[in-house]
């Protein structure tokens, strides 16, 4: 392990020019990968946009039933032809998602605290590769707590995953997790997304913040974000807008579409922003119009 004293900071981040490995597949970092994992890739970001529109339900794994998602099994239906990813627990999708409905299945694989715990960081992997393999996943999420209690824990977790998604090339996805006392800060973000992406992910999930042009340049797997507490859907729009314009290849957006008083509209209007290249302003005036 290099000596940590005298470190220089990381600033040489190029964000001008385009990643380079990037002949014969569009998914970034994923040029070296087989046919298996680029199929899975595929389902999960569009061939013609390269982005994805992931809808995280996976709230219930600590925090139980959940404002907006009581009822899963009428809201994911609804929601089916505006999203390109379902992103939950293996019982919220086998009980709630009809199986007919081809969409993109971005599995959570971590679990081990609920809201009852102050200390959300520490985790086991809960669900056995089988099981994914089963259920035709075509991501196993794990949440990774970098500088919490839990950190060597949950890259432990991380490596299995990734280790055990190797074997069958399903992808893992890393989700980059804030717990209450970290900042949200650029520094933390580009430390943690790189640690992940280097520990040999396929794709990250983050949140945004400042230079995130830069977190994305420095990371070499596509990165979705989350969208975090619900905001008045302008603002929601606009964080979407604003990744996207930055290099993030898609949003994985939970309670800003579920807890909307339109969510089908609104991830409709996050679509539009992600795929067809409306600004957060266009959208809010699609999602206006459709409301009405
Ligand atoms: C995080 O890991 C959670 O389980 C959610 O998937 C994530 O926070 C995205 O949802 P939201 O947009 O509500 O933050």
């Amino acid at each position: 392990m290099a000596d940590k004293d005298g470190l220089k900071v990381a600033k040489d981040y190029k964000v001008d020019i385009p990643f380079a490995n990037n002949e014969g597949f569009y998914v970034k970092g994923a040029n070296n990968l087989d046919w298996g994992m680029q199929k899975h890739l595929s389902n999960i970001f569009n061939p013609k946009s390269g982005n994805s529109v992931m809808f995280a339900f996976d709230h219930g794994y600590f925090m139980g039933s959940t404002a907006g998602l009581e009822r899963l099994d009428l809201l994911l239906p609804k929601l089916a032809p505006y999203v390109d990813v379902f992103m939950g627990t293996r019982g919220a999708i086998r009980t709630c998602v009809p199986p007919q409905i081809t969409k993109g299945i971005a599995l959570r694989v971590s679990s081990g605290s609920s809201m009852l715990n102050d200390d959300l960081s520490h985790e086991v992997v809960a669900v056995d590769i089988e099981d994914a393999i089963r259920m035709n996943a075509d991501c196993m999420a794990v949440q990774t707590f970098i500088g919490a209690d839990g950190q060597l824990s949950s890259i432990d977790n991380l490596s299995k995953v990734i280790n055990a998604g190797m074997r069958y090339s399903i992808p893992t996805l890393g989700v980059v997790a804030v717990g209450k006392d970290m900042a949200r800060t650029d520094r933390f973000f580009k430390l943690a997304t790189r640690i992940v992406a280097e520990m040999g992910v396929q794709l990250v999930k983050t949140y945004n913040c400042d230079n995130f042009e830069e977190i994305v340049a420095a990371c070499p797997v596509p990165i979705v974000v989350a969208g975090g507490k619900k905001l008045p859907e302008p603002e929601a729009l606009n964080l979407a807008y604003t990744v996207i314009s930055k290099g993030a290849r898609g949003v994985d957006m939970g309670r800003n579409i579920f807890q909307s008083e339109h969510p089908v509209e609104m991830a409709q209007a996050v679509a539009k922003i992600v795929h067809e290249g409306f600004t957060d302003k266009e959208a809010y005036e699609f999602y206006l119009d459709a409301i009405h």
